[in-house]
């Protein structure tokens, strides 16, 4: 039977029927990376195609600095408690991140965000889902000291350590000039350091999506394909998702601020205090996303389906439910960038097919 194709019909690679052609979609994908279609939605004429996590600068290592970096990460001694090591909320098993909606910390308090992802953290713009870090070693020292994190008083931690077995060592060769005041090398600053040195290391593995991109063009099924074409197409995801690990490292609103009810959080805007800021969160990577679950800034999303359905409905966009609030100059505006999507069942699948090899 021949398949009647429009000539637009050829060029987008949907059928007659109304449904995709697999072929057509395998030919427009194997040609080189520069003819693949212009992601749609962009609100921007710069943006940055996806590439493979190869594409990343490595980090300089200092292996004596990774290794004692490791160490610490692992060591629940840091906390207070000697209970919670930065492992017990960045599990290396999920992609580094919890598997609990919100993460019990000291004493068992409940933060109110989920624990994201630390691969590749080093390189985004800014960490934490509101930005309010610029480094990860300005970012480390945080949860230690955190009372609803480790609990641990940042004055007393370079002496508890500095007594336990092996780490005065594991410093002074790590940091061989680097002694504090008490001429010792266990310091604050060179915690954080090697804390940081050791997250740098800390890349997304490489899947099946590397090796398409590099050029290995069976690595996907024809479903994983079909989604891939839909996130840069008619799912409008690389408006937000893009570069080698699929975030713009900017902050948007997408409707989940819980405004007026017990779980708000208004994000970015409790940094930035501008109005504008108000329900943003940073765009996370989306790499090994399928492990990381549950979703979103405060993991109220347990499947990952449930987090296309709502895309697909263009996300909540929450109206004024009185004067009070239609008059408060901080009431969430959801991103324009958003919208309904009229994704068939099918699509959505296949949507998810692409994010399970990320
Ligand atoms: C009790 C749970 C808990 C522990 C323990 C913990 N974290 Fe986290 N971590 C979180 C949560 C929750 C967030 C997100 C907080 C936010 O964005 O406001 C986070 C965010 C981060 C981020 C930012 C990632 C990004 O992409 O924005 C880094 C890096 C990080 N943690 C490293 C560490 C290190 C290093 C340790 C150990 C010293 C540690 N964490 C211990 C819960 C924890
Ligand atoms: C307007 C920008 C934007 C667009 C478009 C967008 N995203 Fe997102 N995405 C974000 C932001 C911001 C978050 C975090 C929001 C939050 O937690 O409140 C997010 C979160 C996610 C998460 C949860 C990740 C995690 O670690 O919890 C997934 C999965 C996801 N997006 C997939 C997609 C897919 C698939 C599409 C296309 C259908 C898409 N996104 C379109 C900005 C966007």
């Amino acid at each position: 039977m021949t398949l009647l194709l429009s000539s637009s019909a050829a060029a987008s690679c949907t059928t007659s029927a109304g449904g995709w052609d697999a072929a057509c979609l395998r030919k427009l994908y194997s040609a080189d990376i520069g003819t693949w279609p212009r992601p749609q939605g962009l609100d921007r004429e710069v943006w940055r195609e996806m590439a493979p996590v190869s594409a990343l600068t490595p980090p300089a290592i200092d292996p004596a600095r990774v290794a004692l970096g490791e160490r610490l990460f692992f060591d629940p001694r840091l906390s207070r408690s000697n209970l919670l090591a930065c492992i017990s909320c960045h599990r290396p098993a999920h992609g580094f991140a919890d598997t609990q909606p919100v993460s019990a910390g000291h004493d068992g308090r409940l933060g109110k965000r989920n624990a994201p992802t630390i691969l590749g953290a080093a390189h985004a713009a800014a960490l934490f889902w509101d930005g309010r870090a610029a480094s990860l070693e300005e970012q480390a020292l945080g949860p230690i000291s955190h009372p609803d994190e480790m609990a641990m008083p940042l004055d007393e931690l370079p002496a508890k350590l500095a007594a336990l077995s092996g780490y005065a060592e594991a410093f002074a060769q790590a940091f061989p000039a680097g002694a504090g005041q008490s001429g010792s090398a266990v310091t604050l600053n060179n915690i954080a350091s090697a804390l940081a040195d050791y997250q740098r290391t800390l890349l997304p593995p490489e899947t099946r999506f590397d090796r398409f991109l590099r050029g290995q063009h069976d690595a996907l099924d024809d479903r994983e394909l079909l989604g891939l074409h839909l996130f840069r197409t008619k799912a409008r995801c690389m408006a937000c998702h893009e570069g080698p690990l699929l975030s713009d490292n900017r902050f948007h609103n997408l409707g989940l601020t819980w405004y007026g009810r017990s779980y708000e959080d208004l994000g970015r805007y409790g940094i930035t205090r501008e109005a504008a800021d108000v329900g943003r969160f940073r765009t996370p990577a989306l790499r090994q996303v399928a492990h990381t679950g549950p979703w979103m800034h405060n993991g109220r999303f347990p499947v990952l389906s449930g987090v296309l359905n709502m895309y697909n409905a263009g996300m909540p966009r929450p109206r004024p439910a009185n004067d009070a609030e239609a008059g408060d100059p901080l009431f969430p505006v959801t991103s324009e960038l958003l919208q309904p999507l009229e994704l068939t069942p099918a699509e959505l699948e296949a949507l998810e097919a692409f994010l399970r090899v990320l």
